[in-house]
Protein backbone atom coordinates (compact mmCIF):
# COMPACT_ATOMS: atom_id res chain seq x y z
CA UNK A 1 0.00 0.00 0.00
CA UNK A 2 1.32 3.40 -1.12
CA UNK A 3 1.92 5.10 2.49
CA UNK A 4 0.87 9.19 2.79
CA UNK A 5 4.44 10.12 2.78
CA UNK A 6 4.89 8.87 -0.96
CA UNK A 7 1.66 9.80 -2.02
CA UNK A 8 3.16 13.16 -1.13
CA UNK A 9 6.26 12.39 -2.53
CA UNK A 10 4.43 12.14 -5.89
CA UNK A 11 2.39 14.92 -5.48
CA UNK A 12 5.50 17.26 -4.93
CA UNK A 13 6.79 15.69 -8.26
CA UNK A 14 3.59 16.84 -9.96
CA UNK A 15 3.03 20.45 -8.83
CA UNK A 16 7.22 21.18 -8.52
CA UNK A 17 7.91 21.86 -12.10
CA UNK A 18 4.65 24.68 -12.29
CA UNK A 19 5.46 26.31 -9.24
CA UNK A 20 9.37 26.69 -10.19
CA UNK A 21 7.90 28.79 -12.86
CA UNK A 22 5.87 30.92 -10.57
CA UNK A 23 7.64 34.82 -10.42
CA UNK A 24 9.11 35.65 -6.73
CA UNK A 25 6.43 37.17 -4.69
CA UNK A 26 5.73 40.86 -4.41
CA UNK A 27 5.88 41.56 -0.75
CA UNK A 28 3.18 44.45 -2.14
CA UNK A 29 0.63 41.86 -3.27
CA UNK A 30 1.22 38.90 -1.10
CA UNK A 31 -2.09 37.33 -1.86
CA UNK A 32 -0.98 37.02 -5.73
CA UNK A 33 1.98 34.76 -4.55
CA UNK A 34 2.45 31.06 -6.50
CA UNK A 35 -1.08 31.80 -8.08
CA UNK A 36 0.08 31.92 -11.68
CA UNK A 37 -0.28 28.29 -12.30
CA UNK A 38 -2.04 27.00 -8.91
CA UNK A 39 -5.20 25.95 -11.55
CA UNK A 40 -2.89 23.00 -13.54
CA UNK A 41 -0.98 21.98 -10.27
CA UNK A 42 -4.54 21.46 -9.26
CA UNK A 43 -5.80 19.79 -12.05
CA UNK A 44 -2.49 17.48 -12.03
CA UNK A 45 -3.42 16.65 -8.82
CA UNK A 46 -6.55 15.76 -8.97
CA UNK A 47 -6.04 13.32 -11.97
CA UNK A 48 -3.62 11.66 -9.82
CA UNK A 49 -6.44 11.32 -7.06
CA UNK A 50 -9.07 10.06 -9.32
CA UNK A 51 -6.43 7.16 -9.92
CA UNK A 52 -5.77 6.40 -6.41
CA UNK A 53 -9.33 6.96 -4.63
CA UNK A 54 -13.17 6.55 -5.13
CA UNK A 55 -15.24 10.15 -5.03
CA UNK A 56 -16.13 12.90 -6.34
CA UNK A 57 -14.27 16.62 -6.13
CA UNK A 58 -15.39 19.54 -3.45
CA UNK A 59 -14.34 23.20 -3.75
CA UNK A 60 -15.47 25.38 -1.41
CA UNK A 61 -15.17 29.48 -2.39
CA UNK A 62 -15.91 28.93 -6.10
CA UNK A 63 -15.69 32.79 -7.57
CA UNK A 64 -16.38 32.97 -10.86
CA UNK A 65 -15.76 29.03 -11.55
CA UNK A 66 -12.26 29.54 -13.44
CA UNK A 67 -11.10 26.67 -11.08
CA UNK A 68 -14.31 24.84 -11.14
CA UNK A 69 -14.82 24.20 -14.41
CA UNK A 70 -10.80 22.77 -14.86
CA UNK A 71 -11.63 20.46 -11.92
CA UNK A 72 -14.81 19.88 -14.06
CA UNK A 73 -12.47 18.90 -17.25
CA UNK A 74 -10.30 16.33 -15.00
CA UNK A 75 -13.80 14.90 -13.24
CA UNK A 76 -15.35 14.13 -16.59
CA UNK A 77 -12.65 12.57 -17.90
CA UNK A 78 -13.09 10.36 -14.84
CA UNK A 79 -16.52 9.62 -14.61
CA UNK A 80 -16.74 12.02 -11.36
CA UNK A 81 -18.37 15.31 -10.19
CA UNK A 82 -17.61 18.56 -9.17
CA UNK A 83 -19.66 19.80 -5.82
CA UNK A 84 -19.09 23.79 -6.10
CA UNK A 85 -20.12 25.63 -2.60
CA UNK A 86 -19.85 29.31 -2.41
CA UNK A 87 -22.50 31.64 -1.32
CA UNK A 88 -21.25 34.16 -3.48
CA UNK A 89 -22.55 36.77 -1.02
CA UNK A 90 -22.02 40.47 -2.25
CA UNK A 91 -19.98 42.70 0.33
CA UNK A 92 -17.35 40.52 1.64
CA UNK A 93 -13.40 40.58 1.52
CA UNK A 94 -13.44 39.43 -1.75
CA UNK A 95 -15.23 42.57 -3.12
CA UNK A 96 -18.28 40.17 -4.78
CA UNK A 97 -20.75 42.15 -6.26
CA UNK A 98 -23.58 40.81 -7.70
CA UNK A 99 -22.80 39.67 -11.02
CA UNK A 100 -20.57 37.31 -10.11
CA UNK A 101 -22.88 34.53 -9.45
CA UNK A 102 -24.64 34.82 -12.48
CA UNK A 103 -21.23 35.00 -13.81
CA UNK A 104 -20.35 31.78 -12.38
CA UNK A 105 -23.25 30.08 -13.97
CA UNK A 106 -22.27 31.38 -17.44
CA UNK A 107 -18.92 29.84 -16.80
CA UNK A 108 -19.78 26.81 -15.56
CA UNK A 109 -22.94 26.54 -18.03
CA UNK A 110 -20.98 23.92 -20.26
CA UNK A 111 -19.75 21.88 -17.73
CA UNK A 112 -23.36 21.37 -15.72
CA UNK A 113 -23.84 17.68 -16.11
CA UNK A 114 -21.05 17.11 -13.88
CA UNK A 115 -21.16 20.10 -11.42
CA UNK A 116 -23.41 20.29 -8.61
CA UNK A 117 -23.98 23.54 -6.95
CA UNK A 118 -24.04 24.28 -3.21
CA UNK A 119 -25.01 27.96 -2.50
CA UNK A 120 -24.64 28.37 1.50
CA UNK A 121 -22.55 29.81 3.83
CA UNK A 122 -19.93 27.36 4.72
CA UNK A 123 -19.21 27.97 8.11
CA UNK A 124 -22.80 26.75 8.96
CA UNK A 125 -22.74 23.34 10.57
CA UNK A 126 -25.92 22.34 8.52
CA UNK A 127 -23.67 23.39 5.13
CA UNK A 128 -20.75 21.29 6.75
CA UNK A 129 -23.34 18.22 7.31
CA UNK A 130 -24.83 18.22 3.26
CA UNK A 131 -21.07 18.33 2.50
CA UNK A 132 -20.00 14.90 4.40
CA UNK A 133 -23.50 13.72 2.73
CA UNK A 134 -22.11 14.03 -0.59
CA UNK A 135 -18.37 12.78 0.44
CA UNK A 136 -15.86 11.13 1.22
CA UNK A 137 -14.52 13.23 -1.73
CA UNK A 138 -11.14 11.74 -3.46
CA UNK A 139 -9.92 15.47 -3.50
CA UNK A 140 -10.93 18.86 -2.08
CA UNK A 141 -9.90 21.79 -2.77
CA UNK A 142 -10.55 25.04 0.23
CA UNK A 143 -10.61 28.04 -1.01
CA UNK A 144 -12.63 30.57 1.30
CA UNK A 145 -12.43 32.74 4.35
CA UNK A 146 -9.52 34.33 5.94
CA UNK A 147 -10.89 35.15 9.10
CA UNK A 148 -8.96 32.53 11.81
CA UNK A 149 -11.73 30.85 13.47
CA UNK A 150 -13.23 30.66 9.28
CA UNK A 151 -10.63 29.28 8.73
CA UNK A 152 -10.36 26.57 10.73
CA UNK A 153 -13.85 25.63 10.26
CA UNK A 154 -13.28 25.16 6.58
CA UNK A 155 -10.13 23.32 7.13
CA UNK A 156 -11.57 20.76 9.16
CA UNK A 157 -14.58 20.54 7.04
CA UNK A 158 -11.91 19.51 3.66
CA UNK A 159 -10.17 17.06 5.86
CA UNK A 160 -13.72 15.71 7.38
CA UNK A 161 -14.84 15.59 3.73
CA UNK A 162 -11.62 13.90 1.80
CA UNK A 163 -10.72 10.54 1.67
CA UNK A 164 -7.54 11.28 -0.31
CA UNK A 165 -6.07 14.42 -0.78
CA UNK A 166 -6.94 17.86 0.44
CA UNK A 167 -5.58 21.23 -0.77
CA UNK A 168 -5.76 24.58 1.41
CA UNK A 169 -5.12 27.65 -0.45
CA UNK A 170 -3.66 31.20 0.70
CA UNK A 171 -1.00 29.44 2.74
CA UNK A 172 1.07 32.80 2.42
CA UNK A 173 -1.16 33.86 5.54
CA UNK A 174 0.61 32.86 9.00
CA UNK A 175 -2.95 31.70 10.07
CA UNK A 176 -3.91 29.45 7.09
CA UNK A 177 -0.84 27.54 8.15
CA UNK A 178 -1.56 27.60 12.22
CA UNK A 179 -5.12 26.77 10.78
CA UNK A 180 -4.21 23.90 8.75
CA UNK A 181 -1.93 22.02 11.82
CA UNK A 182 -4.74 22.85 14.22
CA UNK A 183 -7.45 20.77 11.85
CA UNK A 184 -4.98 18.34 11.59
CA UNK A 185 -5.24 18.11 15.37
CA UNK A 186 -9.24 18.21 15.12
CA UNK A 187 -9.29 15.87 12.62
CA UNK A 188 -7.50 12.31 12.97
CA UNK A 189 -5.50 10.62 10.22
CA UNK A 190 -3.73 13.87 8.41
CA UNK A 191 0.10 13.41 9.41
CA UNK A 192 1.40 15.83 7.08
CA UNK A 193 1.19 19.18 4.96
CA UNK A 194 2.95 19.58 2.26
CA UNK A 195 4.57 23.02 1.71
CA UNK A 196 5.86 23.47 -2.00
CA UNK A 197 8.25 26.99 -2.29
CA UNK A 198 6.28 29.24 -5.02
CA UNK A 199 2.99 27.22 -4.91
CA UNK A 200 0.37 29.57 -2.81
CA UNK A 201 -1.38 26.14 -1.44
CA UNK A 202 -0.63 23.26 0.82
CA UNK A 203 -1.52 19.56 0.06
CA UNK A 204 -2.45 17.04 2.48
CA UNK A 205 -3.05 13.15 2.01
CA UNK A 206 -4.90 10.89 4.54
CA UNK A 207 -3.59 7.78 6.82
CA UNK A 208 -4.60 4.89 5.49
CA UNK A 209 -6.49 5.83 2.23
C1 LIG B 1 -10.73 33.35 -3.39
S1 LIG B 1 -12.37 33.15 -3.85
C2 LIG B 1 -12.39 31.53 -4.54
C3 LIG B 1 -11.59 31.40 -5.79
C4 LIG B 1 -11.74 30.09 -6.52
N1 LIG B 1 -11.51 28.93 -5.68
C5 LIG B 1 -10.75 30.06 -7.67
O1 LIG B 1 -9.74 29.36 -7.56
O2 LIG B 1 -11.00 30.74 -8.67
C6 LIG B 1 -13.16 32.93 -2.33
C7 LIG B 1 -14.65 32.60 -2.39
O3 LIG B 1 -15.05 32.24 -1.08
C8 LIG B 1 -16.40 32.59 -0.94
N2 LIG B 1 -16.76 32.66 0.47
C9 LIG B 1 -16.29 33.51 1.41
N3 LIG B 1 -16.91 33.31 2.57
C10 LIG B 1 -17.79 32.31 2.36
C11 LIG B 1 -18.77 31.64 3.18
N4 LIG B 1 -18.93 31.97 4.45
N5 LIG B 1 -19.51 30.65 2.64
C12 LIG B 1 -19.36 30.30 1.34
N6 LIG B 1 -18.46 30.90 0.51
C13 LIG B 1 -17.71 31.89 1.02
C14 LIG B 1 -16.50 33.94 -1.62
O4 LIG B 1 -17.85 34.19 -2.02
C15 LIG B 1 -15.54 33.77 -2.81
O5 LIG B 1 -16.23 33.43 -3.99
Amino acid sequence: MTTPQEHLVAIRALVEPYARTEPDADPKEPWAAGKQTYRSRLCAVADYACKHWAGDFLEVGCYGGDTTIRLAGIAKAHGRRVLAVDNWRPGTEYALDTEVYPSFLKTIAPWRDVIDVLEADCHLPETRAAILARGPFAFVFVDDGHEDAEQLFDNVTGLMASRGVCVVDDVFMPSTRRTIDEARVVVPGWSAALYVDRASEAYMVREGA
